[in-house]
């Protein structure tokens, strides 16, 4: 299994060196690398931990790509499943390349990740307004105005893992990741009983 895997991923790799010459399919063809993780759709893989893209602002997938690549994000050592991100991050330097595939990616039909993750819709709700909604959106469909990225439909165990990193100080801490520090502060002022059901509501969202 793992080696078909690793295959593949070589095999796509081997695919976006070779750059197809059609423009409109640089996206695609770039896209092969991501999807051995990210899904042929990129509806995520939890077995793998490499959450949906799929329906997630473009601006937002960018920004955290450049981190991967600049090391404002995965820094830690603790960060294994973030350091898997890096090389594919790093290997994004054509600015062009990233745009043609952030468009493609784009025409992904948003995603609902369903997770096994239970707790109390009427307390996530109101927990999830009072802490979160101010930023993410009523409905967690995210804000562009305070960069807050979309967190309906994306893979509840992600979202306990990075508000876990945020809380550890695992992500979220350089000192140019103005954002990522600004989450971090919100995810300590959360307890783990409230954590359990503010997932849940997020995960009951569209
Ligand atoms: C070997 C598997 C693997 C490959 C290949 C891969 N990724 Fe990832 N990606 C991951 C994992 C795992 C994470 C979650 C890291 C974490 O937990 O912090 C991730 C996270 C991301 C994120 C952050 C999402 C968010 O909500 O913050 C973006 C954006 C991303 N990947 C884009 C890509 C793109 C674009 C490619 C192809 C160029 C790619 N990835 C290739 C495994 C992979
Ligand atoms: C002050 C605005 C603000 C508040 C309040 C806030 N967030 Fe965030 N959140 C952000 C921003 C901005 C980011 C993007 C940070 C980055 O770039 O790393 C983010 C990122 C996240 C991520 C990472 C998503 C991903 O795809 O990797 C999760 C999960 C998250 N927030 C959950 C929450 C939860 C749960 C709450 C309530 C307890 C909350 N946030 C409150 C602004 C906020």
């Amino acid at each position: 299994m793992k080696q078909i895997f690793w295959g593949k991923l070589i095999l796509s790799s081997l695919i976006m060196m070779l750059h197809f010459p059609s423009f409109a399919d640089q996206g695609k063809t770039t896209y092969q690398t991501c999807s051995a993780c990210h899904g042929e759709q990129g509806q995520g893989n939890s077995a793998l931990n490499a959450p949906s893209l799929a329906g997630q602002f473009d601006w937002y997938l960018q920004t955290q790509i450049e981190h991967f690549a600049s090391d404002l994000r995965a820094n830690d050592p603790r960060d294994t499943h973030g350091k898997m991100m890096v090389p594919f991050a790093k290997q994004l330097s054509d600015p062009e390349q990233t745009k043609q595939l952030l468009s493609y990616i784009n025409s992904f039909e948003a995603v609902s990740v369903k997770g096994t993750i239970k707790g109390d819709l009427k307390n996530g709700s109101r927990y999830y307004q009072a802490k979160c909604g101010a930023c993410h959106g009523g409905e967690a469909q995210g804000n562009p105005t305070f960069k807050a990225p979309k967190l309906a439909g994306q893979d509840p165990q992600y979202l306990l893992r990075q508000i876990a990193n945020y809380q550890q100080g695992i992500r979220g801490t350089h000192q140019d990741d103005k954002y990522g520090r600004q989450m971090a502060m919100m995810a300590n002022a959360v307890s783990d009983k409230e954590l359990q059901d503010i997932v849940f509501f997020i995960s009951e969202q569209q």
